[in-house]
């Protein structure tokens, strides 16, 4: 038995929700989306600190009519990607952006949102590459191998929340951190480590077990900065929220946001009574409000911190 006091046996042969990366996006969606608050909360966040922490930065080492080369990391839907090409384009008409995502349902959605912004995105030229990072690597390594290419270079490389599904994070910021032209710069977004998920997961780490999935919080890729002294911009998004719906049995956006969480596909009728009854009042505890009132709710984290190193 794990200290979380459930058998081990309850965490056998459960179905992994990244085995399918449409119904996880979908998952993801109800998990994040929050009538819009997510939208408007990354909106806030480019216009303040990524224009602050990146595009102010590009204006005093890049000129207006270079064309910026954005690298994109699973970049899902493309909403938050949007936040920051709005922020970009204001400044640089011409942008070519590479999005490395290995879900198709969510690259079209993202090409159906660049579609109905015409004509503010109009300068941006897109090239949309539906695979895995790992995948990216190899085919990047074997072009140049094959055709004796140089290495393609970017301005900017972001990968927002998903850098939970590589390898090895410190060989990805690695490989990401050379992949920029000088001055560029590398944002990476991760969970604080107070934010939900990340406490679910290091309570249930076998929920993660034989998943491409890595239990990784912000405190991770700061750790891997401090070893080789390098210093980065950071920015601690605060976003407590309700999550109330995870525990009403007859709510469908309740039961999604659940398997998201625990990342188990259908964890309602999948997970061992046990298991669930654990993780519900784990998840009852987190959702409980700082106020004096213990029954009041909204207390969940959502916090997330969004890092920028400079090259
Ligand atoms: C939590 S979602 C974040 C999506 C988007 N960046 C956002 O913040 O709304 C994680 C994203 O990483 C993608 N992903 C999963 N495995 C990946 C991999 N091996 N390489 C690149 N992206 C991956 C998923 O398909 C998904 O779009």
């Amino acid at each position: 038995m794990a200290d979380n006091g459930v058998p081990e046996s309850c965490f056998e042969n459960l179905p992994k929700l990244v085995e399918d990366l449409d119904d996880y996006l979908e998952a993801y969606q109800a998990y994040a989306e929050f009538s819009g608050l997510k939208v408007n909360i990354y909106k806030d966040w480019a216009r303040i600190i990524f224009e602050d922490h990146v595009v102010s930065h590009f204006t005093s080492k890049f000129p207006s009519d270079e064309i910026i080369r954005v690298l994109a990391v699973g970049s899902g839907d493309g909403k938050v990607d949007s936040c920051m090409l709005e922020q970009l384009v204001a400044r640089y008409p011409r942008i070519h952006y590479t999005v490395v995502e290995p879900a198709k349902e969510p690259l079209e959605e993202f090409k159906a949102l660049i579609n109905d912004n015409r004509p503010k995105f109009d300068g941006v030229e897109f090239e949309w590459r539906n695979e895995t990072f790992d995948d990216f690597q190899k085919l990047e390594e074997e072009k140049e191998r094959s055709r004796g290419v140089d290495k393609e270079r970017f301005h900017l490389i972001h990968a927002v929340h998903s850098l939970y599904y590589v390898n090895d994070l410190q060989q990805a910021q690695s490989y990401l951190r050379d992949r920029l032209v000088k001055h560029g710069a590398l944002l990476v977004i991760l969970l604080s480590e107070e934010a939900g998920i990340y406490r679910v997961w290091d309570r249930y780490p076998k929920l993660c077990e034989g998943s491409p999935a890595t239990n990784l919080c912000s405190a991770h890729l700061r750790e891997i900065y401090a070893r080789s002294d390098t210093p980065y911009k950071f920015h601690h998004q605060s976003w407590p929220s309700d999550i109330s719906q995870c525990f009403d049995p007859a709510s469908i956006k309740g039961g999604r946001m659940l398997d998201f969480i625990t990342h188990v596909r259908n964890f309602r009728q999948s997970a061992p009574e046990e298991l669930k009854k654990s993780v519900v009042a784990f998840l009852r505890g987190l959702n409980q409000s700082d106020r004096e009132d213990k029954m009041s709710t909204g207390g969940y984290q959502r916090d997330w911190d969004s890092m920028v190193m400079i090259k």
